[in-house]
């Protein structure tokens, strides 16, 4: 990540909830898949370890987090601990775990990061690792109105990626359903949030009252960083009746 992109700047700052429909979505999505103490468990793009640690206190049988960014890496291996748990760094387009060995993947605000064809290649490898009747958690950035023209669908895309640094390419619900299907999964669970990832009111239920706190002081005495947060928050707002936090859960027929 370089230091203009967005996660890095709020997570320089403490930030630990990166994800669009922030912790309620990711608790929504766990609860659903359910994981148990004998499951395999593999989670794309662990970013700082959020979701790492939430899976951890299930105890499953084995975690195994593939994260790009090697800085990334090095602080989720303070969070990924134990015999059969280990952090990979690289791509999970080109994960090299067998077929069929996993019982639930789940990977959150990475596919939006993609080009459709790349989604596509990444949706594959989660079909490819489970097992049948596995799995499958996605938590990503939606376009709210279904049929939208492409002309409308590249602005927004367009303003998205070039303010925050980073390539984003929201789908919209049905999109998101059919690319699923479309590699061999029966969507079980659909649940949309507001995009509210910079709002007071989502950062104190995120992140708790201490945490909040250090991050305005933080934020208050990095006069750069206050700068670029307050410019996604606009750009967020702006983009607020266009796009929204989906998650979902598919299992793997
Ligand atoms: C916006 S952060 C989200 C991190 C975390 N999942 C979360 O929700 O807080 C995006 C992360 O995805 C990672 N990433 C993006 N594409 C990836 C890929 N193909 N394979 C592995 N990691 C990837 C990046 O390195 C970055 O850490």
């Amino acid at each position: 990540m370089d230091e203009n992109e967005w996660p890095w700047v709020l997570s320089k700052v403490g930030k630990k909830v990166l994800r669009p429909g922030g912790r309620e979505m990711t608790m929504f999505l766990l609860d659903n898949l359910k994981i148990e103490k004998e499951d395999h468990v593999v989670e794309f793009a662990p970013g700082i370890g959020f979701t790492a640690a939430q899976i951890l206190k299930d105890h499953p049988e084995s975690y195994t987090g593939i994260e790009l960014n090697e800085e990334a890496g090095k602080n989720l291996r303070d969070i990924v601990q134990g015999e059969n748990n280990k952090i990979i760094i690289g791509n999970a387009a080109k994960a090299s775990l067998e077929d069929g060995s996993q019982d639930k993947v789940i990977g959150e605000a990475m596919l939006t990061m993609h080009a459709d064809h790349r989604k596509v290649e990444i949706i594959d490898v989660a079909h490819r690792l489970l097992r049948k009747g596995g799995l499958y958690a996605i938590h990503e950035l939606c376009l709210v109105e279904e049929g939208i023209s492409p002309e409308a669908k590249a602005a927004i895309t367009k303003d998205l990626s070039s303010h925050s640094h980073v390539n984003t390419r929201p789908l919209t619900q049905s999109e998101w359903k059919s690319i699923l299907e479309k590699e061999g999964f029966r969507v079980k669970k659909v649940w949309t949030r507001p995009m509210m990832l910079l709002e007071p009111s989502r950062i104190i239920q995120d992140e708790g009252i201490v945490n909040t706190l250090s991050t305005v002081f933080k934020v208050l005495r990095k006069p750069k960083a206050r700068k670029k947060i307050l410019e996604m928050r606009k750009l967020f707002k702006s983009h607020r009746k266009e796009i929204c936090a989906i998650g979902m859960v598919a299992e793997k027929i």
